[in-house]
């Protein structure tokens, strides 16, 4: 029913999450499977777009038909997505990228030093690739956020939507398995213009197919 609704556009998607490394041995990560931004990238090909999915530490196949781009970190993540963005009609970061990473990297695995106590880590902040897609370097491209909220989702979902300048926002309520790792999921997705649209719960492709038909509702036409 859906049809080749994208045929002809480049969308980009990220996928997975981000890790963060503190030495050669060990990051800071989170737990993100990767399945929604997979399902999100099966759906667009299957709608007719070509489809650039940007991997952080995902173990699952590769979508057909995709070209797949893989990294580790927030800032790899950050140049391959905005490189990707250049000449494309929507970004969805499906990704769970690192807020923060340490400040510091170690060349050599940290050791535990006898009698000494943890040493703490510093951290510093990580760019916000949404935000910077939301401030709209490339005119008319449709931009896309998730968030994980564990409460007031509502509330903050419309927060940080008006703050990263998106044009939509899907808000998962994320806690006591409601999300990570399964093949289902529910959201609110809320629009910066257009009211909310509510997925109940059901498998990650369904709600992806939501997000590409609010998607094509704010593409402009093709030209020419
Ligand atoms: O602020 P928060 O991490 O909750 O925002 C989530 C949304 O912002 C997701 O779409 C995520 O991909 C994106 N994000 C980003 N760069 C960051 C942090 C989050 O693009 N450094």
């Amino acid at each position: 029913p859906l049809g080749r609704d994208l045929a002809g556009r480049h969308v980009v998607v990220s996928a997975g999450g981000t890790r963060e490394a503190l030495d050669p041995v060990r990051f800071l990560g989170n737990r993100s499977s990767g399945i929604q931004g997979y399902a999100l990238a099966r759906t667009a090909v299957a709608r007719g777009a070509r489809v650039t999915l940007v991997s952080a530490n995902v173990g699952l196949p590769d979508p057909a038909g995709a070209t797949v781009v893989r990294v580790e970190s927030a800032e790899q993540m950050r140049s391959a997505v905005l490189e990707a963005a250049g000449n494309a009609d929507a970004v969805v970061m499906a990704a769970a990228v690192a807020d923060f990473r340490p400040a510091e990297y170690r060349d050599a695995k940290i050791k535990k030093v006898a009698g000494a106590g943890p040493e703490p880590i510093h951290l510093v902040k990580n760019p916000d690739i949404l935000a910077e897609l939301g401030a709209r370097p490339h005119p008319g491209q449709v931009v896309v956020g998730f968030a994980a909220e564990t409460h007031d989702v509502l509330a903050n979902g419309r927060e940080k939507l008006a703050r990263k300048g998106a044009d939509l926002l899907v808000v998962n309520q994320v806690g006591e398995d409601l999300t990570f790792g399964r093949p289902d999921n529910a959201a609110v997705v809320l629009a910066a213009e257009g009211d909310p649209v509510e997925v109940p719960r059901g498998p990650k492709e369904d709600l992806a197919d939501v997000v590409w038909d609010l998607v094509v509702a704010r593409l402009k036409p093709i030209s020419g």
